[in-house]
């Protein structure tokens, strides 16, 4: 993604969408402390009073060409985040060619259409960038998530058990995948 976009919400907004840089690091802090504290985040693994993600490991994940790291801005605020990372890019068995989505945002925002926007930017630039494998791994329970990768053709190809204790339950995960011609 080389540009920033305009993305209208559902609700009439205007938002941004755009490459997460070096200078933003701050403004992404406060929006992981935010969302930490939010809803969504046991469909994640974000949680509150988690420690601040180091910065100098951050920027280098920004600003790398194995991932590509989007925000959404409503006006100065980041309202959610997403990316998409090659997991062992230069390794001899094309393990390289796999790379794993992630998404997130605050709950005041979810159901606007932007889940479904960002995985079509990942998907983008994935394709552009040589993967041949796009997964993400969705709680067992997560409807909402479940349906937007399914809505953009991935399937459940697996299941892990137990992966998470959350609320006193043990919570699986569905391991969802696109095949990309490459
Ligand atoms: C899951 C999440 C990324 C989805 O993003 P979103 O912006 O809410 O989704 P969209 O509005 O783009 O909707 C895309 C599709 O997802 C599904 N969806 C979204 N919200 C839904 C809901 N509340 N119930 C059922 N399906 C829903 C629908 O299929 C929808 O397509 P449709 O509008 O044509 O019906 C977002 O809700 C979120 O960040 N949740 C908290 C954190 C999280 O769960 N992250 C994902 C971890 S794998």
């Amino acid at each position: 993604m080389n540009r920033a976009i305009k993305f209208k919400l559902r609700n009439g907004k205007l938002v941004t969408i755009r490459r997460i840089r070096e200078k933003d690091y701050e403004d992404i802090m406060k929006f992981m402390d935010k969302f930490s504290r939010d809803v969504g985040a046991v469909q994640t693994n974000q949680y509150a009073g988690q420690p601040k993600k180091d910065k100098d490991q951050s920027i280098k994940l920004y600003e790398s060409d194995n991932n590509l790291f989007i925000g959404v801005w409503d006006g100065k605020n980041v309202v959610g985040i997403a990316s998409v990372n090659k997991t062992a890019p230069n390794h001899p068995y094309r393990m390289g060619k796999r790379a794993v989505i992630g998404l997130m945002m605050l709950n005041k925002y979810t159901h606007n259409g932007i889940g479904n926007k960002m995985i079509q930017i990942l998907e983008k630039w994935a394709r552009e960038n040589g993967v041949h494998r796009l997964c993400a791994t969705v709680r067992h329970k997560n409807l909402p998530s479940i349906a937007n990768f399914i809505k953009n053709d991935f399937i459940i190809t697996g299941v892990k058990y137990d992966t998470a204790y959350i609320n006193n339950q043990w919570l699986h995960e569905y391991l969802v995948e696109k095949l990309i011609e490459e």
